[in-house]
């Protein structure tokens, strides 16, 4: 698997130059270092390149730190905010650069060229009826290094945008409060030491990591790497978390006020090493870095989805950990406990950060709908676990959901209630009616029957069961809670290969459990 070979290089990139040329470093520690020593006058001489993204200039338009003029020349609009994009590390050319021997020459102009989601996200954001400047920090000389160098200039390019604010608070009176960084992979941390270099008490408006860096940063003090401090409110997409010989390209520990991780944050719909073959016919040979990176820029094309579909908003909820989430226990939206993901934020500024999880889909628009389903099962062979598979087919006001697969993460015993999450790719409006399937196969046939023989029942000559009263159901996005009853009340039995049919019945359960 080449891909995962590139993977382990990137990482291993990482381990094999010590990382202690980095280390604990202190960001005070920044201006005694050597290298970043320079004068006030040499400014405009930065390293990175801030490219106003115009309609009509292909590159954007550059503006040169003390050179006000450029500001007219570019047509930047002080009276509007500023985006400022924030690219990461650069090694995936750099890979393929190397790699690229046998390739058309053609092939060599991918060497120093920003990556194409940048375009897109400026593009997203200056869309609609978004009246915004953005501008792209351009730090590709500097990201296009051995990784362990990238990630110390991380602070050197922090460094340089903080100064290039200073100047337009300075020059143009434009407030940092203003300002909203977006920082993809290493560009996240770049943001984030622009954030806390910038002198004065104010901070920056907003900061938005996407799947910052995770190598040399993670378990590292907030003052080593993106934190809450570095601006007014600062939102994290976390999406490719995956370990991989005890590192992970994206960081897992909370970084921001509100730190966001689809699908558990590890790996992605999609993205599946499996694709390899797919990208490669899609993409060629780049397709070996399409399905490296494919996770880590999710993060990226979810935030760009924010922008594009307004109608398509996702919300994440709080909670502990993936796997409660995925028990469907955490769909409340109570006292800020669920927020939307990417440009419509709700920016609020909690004591703690929050942590927020959601599904998402494979691709564009990445939206799905969850709910809590929790079915009180009442098994009626005691003493004997059973492990079922159940489908569910929902019914609501504007479509259908059907045959649902349903995952219990444990069997039934007893009498028990079971909660399970289940995502929806379409809104189907109001849900009327549940049709609940337990699906049997022969050898589920044989084996029930087995059991009856050795376990005689009590009530009657009916067969044993699972006794399915009521489904309660919670919708997510909707925060509507509905309760389902059995059609037939009087035959509130299950089994094998059979389907039950369940209405909402509210009035026959007022509301007296709200939980
Ligand atoms: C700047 O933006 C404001 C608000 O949209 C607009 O009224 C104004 O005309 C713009 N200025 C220039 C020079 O384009
Ligand atoms: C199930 O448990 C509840 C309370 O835990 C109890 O009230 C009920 O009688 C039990 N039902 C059966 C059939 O065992």
């Amino acid at each position: 698997m080449k891909s995962l070979q590139l993977l382990s290089f990137l990482l291993l990139s990482c381990i094999i130059t010590p990382a202690n040329t980095y280390g604990g470093k202190k960001k005070e520690a920044l201006g005694s270092q050597s290298q970043h020593t320079r004068t006030k006058k040499d400014q405009q001489n930065l390293e990175t390149k801030f490219r106003l993204y115009t309609d009509t200039t292909e590159e954007g338009c550059q503006i040169f730190l003390n050179q006000l003029e450029t500001l007219d020349k570019c047509s930047f609009n002080a009276s509007l905010p500023l985006v400022i994009i924030v690219h990461g590390w650069s090694i995936f050319t750099d890979l393929l650069k190397r790699s690229a021997h046998n390739l058309p020459t053609s092939f060599s102009q991918v060497d120093g060229m920003l990556e194409g989601w940048i375009w897109k996200m400026a593009a997203a954001l200056k869309s609609q009826h978004k009246q915004i400047n953005v501008i792209i920090a351009d730090w590709l000389t500097f990201a296009h290094q051995h990784y362990p160098i990238a990630v110390q200039n991380t602070r050197y390019i922090g460094q340089e945008i903080a100064d290039f604010l200073e100047w337009l608070e300075k020059s143009i009176q434009f407030s940092r409060s203003n300002v909203h960084l977006i920082g993809y992979s290493l560009g996240a941390h770049v943001s984030g030491f622009a954030g806390s270099y910038i002198s004065g008490t104010n901070k920056i408006g907003r900061i938005t990591g996407l799947d910052p860096a995770g190598p040399l940063f993670e378990g590292m003090s907030p003052t080593d790497r993106l934190s809450p401090d570095d601006a007014n409110f600062v939102d994290a997409i976390h999406t490719f978390t995956k370990q991989h010989m005890g590192l992970s390209v994206g960081i897992k520990q909370p970084v921001a006020h509100f730190d966001f991780y689809p699908n558990g944050g590890t790996f992605q719909p999609g993205c599946h090493i499996m694709h390899v073959y797919n990208h490669i016919a899609q993409y060629g040979i780049t397709g070996i870095t399409q399905t490296v990176k494919c996770a880590h820029e999710r993060s990226v094309h979810l935030f760009i989805d924010s922008l594009l579909h307004n109608d398509k908003q996702s919300t994440a909820y709080w909670c502990n950990d993936i796997n409660t989430f995925n028990k469907g226990m955490c769909l409340s939206c109570r006292k800020n406990r669920c927020n939307t993901l990417g440009y419509n934020i709700r920016e609020e500024r909690l004591p703690k950060s929050r942590q927020l999880f959601l599904k998402t889909r494979a691709h564009m628009p990445f939206k799905v709908y969850h709910y809590q389903f929790k079915i009180h099962f009442i098994n009626e062979i005691q003493g004997k676990q059973i492990d079922p598979t159940f489908t569910i087919s929902l019914t609501g006001t504007k479509e259908d959901a059907k045959n649902l697969p349903i995952t219990l993460v444990e069997g039934i015993n007893g009498n028990k209630t079971y909660s399970f999450l289940i995502t929806l790719d379409t809104d189907i409006g109001e849900l009327i009616m549940i049709k609940f399937k337990w699906e049997g196969t022969a050898v589920w046939e044989n084996i029930w029957d087995t059991v009856q023989t050795i376990i005689p029942w009590t009530k009657g000559t009916r067969r044993p069961g699972l006794i399915v009263k009521t489904i309660r159901v919670k919708a997510g996005e909707t925060q509507q809670k509905m309760t389902f009853c059995s059609q037939s009340i009087d035959n509130v039995h299950l089994h094998p290969a059979q389907e039950k049919t369940f209405v909402r019945c509210e009035d026959r359960f007022p509301r007296q459990n709200r939980k």
